[in-house]
């Protein structure tokens, strides 16, 4: 049998590249920028497997660029990058890497809500400018983050764990989500809430749920309007799912306090994007998964999957089962 061909779009802890260049012939894009859509469209043309990042738009037009493709690996747990439907209509098992990320993402989500609360970024960047001259007992006032009301939006794996840490902070903590988990509502002292409520109940409000057409700009001028004044916003799910424009005006005028996002819409976020001119924000380049360790797992979890639908076997992780037939 000839060794399949892979295309792996990034470069990615090497441990998995050795993993899949044991059984197959592969090409890497070597560079840590992401590839030019043409290169990517050149470099799954012979591929029977692509490895590729949330970065790398998988549509129909890169499936018919590459007809020899039988699975793509995509290095996060988000696929909002990939068209499932397209790829399900051709049988292509796509795979992501949930789990393995949970409690990663989570430290990122409070380290967020605190750096934010308490103007940890502000302050550093005082300092470093040499701006420190005395210590002043109404100087870079923030939030308590202990004992506050904690909204989580999205309690899935990642919500849950995010309300493990805030247990530890003494918060009350409410979720919302289309499916309730009264299990763990009882382990953890959770409350169940509607969207509304949650939103005018919260001193923090956390995302941690995916990007699909109804989660799309969820977090509006409408719902934001329903946030309290004092209230900050944490996003490490997917930029959109935030209106940026209407984020912006909500903290121009004071309607909340502040927002810490790790993702944003656009992404990059250019430098000149008038969000950044707040004080109130903190932003970091989409990170949440960034740990060393995580990452290696990320990627060997992205090479196991690959491997598996090489060999025409059931991917560890895929989120399209249907491709299997019986689901
Ligand atoms: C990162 O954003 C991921 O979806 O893994």
């Amino acid at each position: 049998m000839p060794r399949p061909r892979v295309f792996i779009a990034r470069e990615i802890p090497q441990e998995a590249v050795e993993k899949i260049n044991s059984s197959c012939l592969v090409d890497t894009w070597n560079s840590r920028e992401p590839p030019s859509r043409e290169a990517l469209l050149d470099g799954v043309r012979d591929a029977d497997g692509v490895l590729c990042s949330l970065s790398e738009r998988i549509d129909s037009e890169l499936m018919d660029s590459a007809p020899r493709i039988r699975v793509v690996s995509n290095m996060a747990v988000g696929y909002d990058n990939v068209d499932v439907p397209e790829a399900t209509r051709r049988r292509i098992p796509i795979g992501n890497t949930p789990g393995v990320l949970t409690e990663t993402t989570a430290d990122l989500a409070f380290g967020l809500m605190l750096a934010c609360a308490r103007k940890i970024v502000e302050g550093d960047s005082v300092v470093r400018a040499g701006k420190w001259r005395y210590w002043d007992p109404l100087g870079f006032l923030g939030e308590d983050v202990h004992g506050a009301t904690l909204g989580i939006i999205g309690f899935g794996k990642i919500g849950v764990a995010v309300a493990k840490r805030a247990r530890g902070f003494g918060m009350r903590i409410i979720y919302y989500d289309i499916a309730r988990r009264p299990d763990t509502e009882r382990e953890l002292g959770v409350e169940f809430a509607s969207l509304e409520k949650l939103l005018s109940e919260s001193d923090f409000v956390t995302i941690h749920t995916d990007l699909n057409p109804k989660t799309r700009h969820l977090i509006g001028a409408e719902n934001l309007a329903l946030m309290k004044k004092t209230s900050i916003l944490v996003n490490t799910a997917r930029g959109p799912i935030v209106d940026t424009s209407a984020l912006y005006e909500a903290l121009k005028r004071g309607d909340i306090r502040g927002a810490a996002l790790d993702v944003t819409e656009p992404e990059p976020l250019p430098p000149t994007h008038p969000i950044l001119s707040l004080d109130n924000v903190v932003v970091t380049p989409h990170i949440a998964s960034g740990s060393r360790a995580t990452r290696t797992k990320m990627a060997m979890l992205a090479a196991d999957n690959l491997l598996a639908g090489l060999e025409g076997k059931r991917l560890p992780s895929c989120v399209n089962p249907e491709v299997y037939g019986t689901g």
